[in-house]
């Protein structure tokens, strides 16, 4: 069967890695007690890949840059529509799912974003919580409980609408794994996603330099104990 490349190998790693690193946020952050130092790491990993996410939508290969999957709204409508009589054929994320993709990284980023400087009072603070007031850590520390519903709200519309689609026959799982869609499920002359050597090595370029970011943002937390 012939099988045309979508999804690049960078974007299913960011993918899995990303699901798992929030996941563990979550839990750790229910566990709490001990399991804050882990909520430490594994939060600032999600923040380091929601800018990689971000830098990868500038510059990565074409269906996973935000300008080839960001549609109006008029055009998210006009899918929304058409979509139970017609099944869409174009490759990459449809209009829907491209908003739900900008919510995500945005609400998952404002979380790992205010969770940098909040603290618990006891022992667990962010990196950069030493940095601003007492009363402004507070202030992102409740913004960051605020935030964690909607964190929930997101993650469960994403699975289920993932289920939707599978079940009404558009497998959409598979090619976040291998990277491939049947092409007779696409549009005649659909161009592939480059997914070569060097866009990879692009890629992984990209990924030391924010694993440092944030190997340097976990030693600053832990250096920083609590302070307030
Ligand atoms: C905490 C858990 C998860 C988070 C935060 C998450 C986040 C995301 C994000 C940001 C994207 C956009 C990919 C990109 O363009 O870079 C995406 C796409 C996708 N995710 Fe997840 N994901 C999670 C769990 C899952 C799980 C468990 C599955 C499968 C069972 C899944 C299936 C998919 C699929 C199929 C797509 C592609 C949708 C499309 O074709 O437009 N995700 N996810
Ligand atoms: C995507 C990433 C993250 C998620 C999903 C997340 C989620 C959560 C959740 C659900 C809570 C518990 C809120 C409650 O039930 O009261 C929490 C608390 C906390 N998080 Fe995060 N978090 C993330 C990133 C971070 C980061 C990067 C840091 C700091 C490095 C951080 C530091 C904290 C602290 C200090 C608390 C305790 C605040 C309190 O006392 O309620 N979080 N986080």
């Amino acid at each position: 069967m012939m099988t045309i490349r979508i999804w690049d190998l960078p974007t299913r790693l960011f993918h899995a890695a990303f699901a798992l690193s929030v996941t563990g946020a979550i839990l750790s952050a229910k566990l709490g007690d001990t399991w804050m130092d882990w909520h430490v790491r594994l939060g600032i990993t999600a923040f380091a890949l929601v800018l990689f996410r971000i830098l990868w939508g500038l510059a990565g290969p074409r269906y996973v840059r935000f300008s080839q999957f960001v549609k109006s709204p008029a055009a998210t409508w006009k899918y929304f529509k058409a979509q139970a009589s017609q099944p869409y054929k174009s490759a990459g994320h449809n209009p829907l799912g491209a908003w739900s993709v900008v919510a995500m990284l945005l609400i998952i980023g404002f979380q790992a974003t205010t969770g940098l400087f909040a603290n618990d009072e006891i022992l667990t603070q962010g990196p950069l919580a030493q940095f601003v007031s007492e009363a402004g850590s507070s202030l992102m520390t409740g913004l960051h409980q605020w935030n964690a519903t909607w964190v929930y709200v997101i993650i469960g519309l994403h699975l289920l609408a993932v289920l939707v689609y599978t079940f009404k026959g558009q497998q959409l799982v598979l090619p976040m794994i291998n990277g491939d869609v049947p092409a007779t499920r696409l549009a005649p002359q659909t161009q592939s996603a480059r997914d070569d050597l060097v866009v990879r090595l692009g890629a992984l370029v990209l990924a030391v330099a924010l694993a440092i970011l944030a190997w340097w943002l976990i030693q600053l937390a832990n250096n920083a104990g609590s302070t307030f």
